[in-house]
């Protein structure tokens, strides 16, 4: 697709770029460099994942559990939980600086939870096949198709990585381009969840996390161009440990949609709204690939 059908391509009622010329030249050099120095990174949650199917919200990773086999106290706290802290968390008039420590207590408090609840390993697979999460349409061609070019995929969770490794496996595949950085489970000889291997990743602290402190982006410093992918504004620092010079920042903005769309039209190169699939991004990587 040359670069002027893909402007045009982008010229839909659900795509919202704040400034065309910028995502014009991005594109431009992101074909130009191709394959060969491009790099993914995307957030999970509602990113790779749909927020809604069929009308109804799907599971993040840690409603995956809330929807499984726990405990009525473990469900019900959960959600109390959730209805507290996630108007918090998609509040655009709060700050970043504001929503932190709230986002801090509810993965303390979550995590706290989990931590009583027994989960046995080999539960994860049943929860995961029996929740509502579900990969956007065009995931698995994302992919597939990234996997053929041996693009580097880094996928960067505030959620838990034991489930997003499981969700990856059942509904499409988990390919050797692509890792993880997430929460991921403890469990002890007998199977049974303890804690959490690494400190609390939550959506605002993915900046100075586990991949920052290892040699990630090092590895894979000669990829100067990027496709940052994600729904939250804490998403948007995923990538602030790598050096490149093109970098296209795609926003999936699903809930608060009138009030966000400004802010997220800043933040965000592209903005794609209650859009339940990767179209926007698969067409650009027919582009680019
Ligand atoms: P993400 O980084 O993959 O987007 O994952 C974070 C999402 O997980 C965020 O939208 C909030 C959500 N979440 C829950 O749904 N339940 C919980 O208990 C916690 C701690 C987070």
């Amino acid at each position: 697709m040359t670069i002027e059908k893909m402007m045009e391509f982008l010229n839909q009622p659900n795509v919202h770029i704040g400034d065309p010329d910028h995502v014009k030249h991005v594109i431009e050099q992101l074909i130009q460099y191709g394959p060969d120095k491009l790099q993914i990174v995307a957030d999970f949650d509602r990113t790779l994942t749909k927020y809604i199917h069929k009308g109804h919200v799907c599971a993040t990773c840690h409603n995956v559990l809330e929807e499984g086999s726990l405990p009525e106290f473990y469900k019900e706290e959960a959600r109390t939980l959730r209805d507290t802290y996630f108007p918090i968390e998609t509040n655009p008039k709060l700050s970043i600086e504001e929503k932190i420590p709230k986002m801090i207590e509810w993965w303390t408090k979550s995590h706290g939870l989990l931590e009583t609840c027994e989960i046995s390993r080999d539960s994860i697979q049943h929860c995961v096949s029996s929740s509502t999460a579900k990969l956007r349409d065009g995931c698995s061609w994302f992919f597939d198709e990234l996997k053929k070019y041996e693009v580097p995929v880094l996928i960067f969770s505030a959620g838990i990585g034991d489930i997003i490794e499981e969700v990856i496996k059942q509904q499409s595949t988990m390919h050797d381009n692509m890792h993880i950085v997430s929460n991921y489970m403890k469990f002890n000889e007998e199977g049974k969840m303890t804690g959490f291997q690494q400190a609390i990743i939550h959506i605002y602290n993915k900046n100075e996390n586990a991949i920052h402190d290892s040699d990630y982006f090092q590895n894979i410093e000669h990829r100067t161009s990027m496709i940052l992918m994600g729904d939250s504004l804490g998403d948007l620092h995923m990538a602030d440990g790598a050096e490149v010079d093109h970098k296209l920042k795609i926003g999936f903005l699903n809930s608060r949609v009138e009030e966000s769309l400004e802010l997220y039209k800043k933040k965000y190169d592209i903005v794609l709204v209650e859009d339940e699939t990767l179209d926007i991004p698969n067409n650009l990587l027919r582009s680019i690939l």
